[in-house]
């Protein structure tokens, strides 16, 4: 690998994967590893899915790409499902490739529309790594700190009175973008009243509202879209990541009004791979896959039996400061202890043993994200050995 640029801030820890099946990977020497960090929480069906892998090959057989002024049917399927899953039928969908172009295109549609200087988001969400979205410079975003309402004792009582709203300056905000959970890796859920308020006061000030779903979208969290779990429907939403099950195709849906309103204005977008073919049919299959097998309740029921068995385990440890979770998306967080980090002990050890989880350098959470299919007796293994991890630790 001397001659490739790797994520930086990410170590490069196993140099040889060579395949993958399901929730495994696969290394030169035959080594396998349980993935139960699906991939960059790319691959919720699991890796080399036969459907999916199927229906890529024969559309890249037929075509791959048509270009701005010519359409292939398997995009239009899939912008209709694509509607359908997120409660916008009558809306349209553009389709991109990855996560960071689906939020920042969203954003770019806020600012036209609203024409108002900022946009709110909560201060640790993580939007993509370029354009606006990425930067949220001071004068182009508004960024909430909601620490006081992760610690509030009555959180269905929150009132738009709180001091947490009173700062927010609603009247030079065009737009919410709510990320509902990953908070830059850490998986956090915000509380449903506050969210809704803030929903609703950016409404009364005539902005719209986006979910960036590029994470808790395609059932990760037990709802196709974490949203679900606020009683509120976005204007916009956008997702990746899962949308392609490896393959990078990221969507943006768009309510009926906004479609209306953007016909009304001039607004320019356009890359190269837009709306093309190949990635929509792997997001049309994703979906069908997820829908026969009943995979979001599957994500709702297992993901409950995860976190509380983890919760039983870490209970006896000392060092382990909270797990929380919502579906399939689940974060163990640490205390330091000493001068060990607990969080870099348990995944390398974890790794010894043959499960990948993931860990981002910096914190002290390590999170469990595996494919929505995961193999029951995976996940027995899983929380066997991290409790001997645990234990050997302690
Ligand atoms: C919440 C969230 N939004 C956006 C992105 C950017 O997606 P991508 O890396 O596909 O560009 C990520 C990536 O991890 C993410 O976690």
């Amino acid at each position: 690998m001397e001659h490739v640029l790797w994520n930086i801030g990410h170590d490069l820890i196993i140099e040889d994967i060579v395949r993958a099946q399901g929730s495994y990977l696969y290394d030169s020497d035959d080594r396998r590893y349980i993935d139960f960090e699906s991939g960059v929480w790319c691959t919720p069906l699991g890796h080399s899915h036969p459907v999916i892998n199927q229906t890529v090959k024969a559309q890249l057989d037929r075509i791959s790409h048509t270009g701005y002024c010519y359409a292939h049917p398997a995009t239009k399927e899939a912008a209709k499902e694509i509607l359908n899953v997120t409660g916008l039928p009558g809306g349209k969908c553009v389709f991109l490739s990855s996560g960071s172009e689906a939020v920042e295109f969203g954003v770019q549609v806020l600012r036209k529309l609203a024409g108002k200087p900022l946009l709110l988001t909560l201060v640790d969400s993580f939007l993509g790594s370029y354009g606006s979205a990425s930067k949220k410079k001071a004068d182009e975003w508004h960024l909430l700190d909601w620490s006081l309402c992760s610690t509030c004792s009555q959180p269905e009582q929150c009132s738009p009175q709180c001091r947490v709203f009173l700062d927010i300056p609603f009247a030079k905000i065009g737009g919410f973008v709510f990320e509902p959970g990953n908070s830059s890796g850490q998986v956090r859920f915000p509380p449903e009243a506050f969210i809704k308020h803030l929903v609703e006061i950016t409404r009364c000030n005539g902005g719209f509202v986006q979910a960036n779903e590029i994470t808790t979208g395609i059932g990760r969290t037990g709802e196709w879209f974490g949203f679900q779990h606020y009683d509120i429907q976005p204007d916009i939403i956008s997702m990746g990541k899962g949308l392609g099950n490896g393959y990078p195709v990221s969507s943006i849906a768009m309510s009926p009004e906004i479609i209306g309103k953007l016909q009304q204005i001039s607004f320019y977008y356009s890359q190269s791979h837009i709306n093309d073919p190949l990635g929509c049919s792997a997001a049309r299959a994703v979906i069908a896959v997820i829908n026969q097998e009943k995979l979001i309740e599957r994500s709702k029921k297992l993901g409950k039996k995860i976190l509380n068995e983890l919760t039983e385990i870490c209970r006896h440890y000392n060092f382990v400061r909270e797990v929380r979770g919502r579906g399939l998306m689940i974060a163990i967080e640490f205390l330091p202890a000493h001068d060990i980090n607990p969080a870099a002990l348990v995944y390398r050890e974890l790794l010894n043993r043959g499960f990948i989880i993931a860990r981002r350098p910096g914190l002290n959470i390590l999170r469990v994200d595996p494919p929505l299919n995961v193999d029951e007796n995976d996940i027995k293994g899983f929380l066997d050995n991290f409790n001997q991890v645990l234990k050997g630790i302690e």
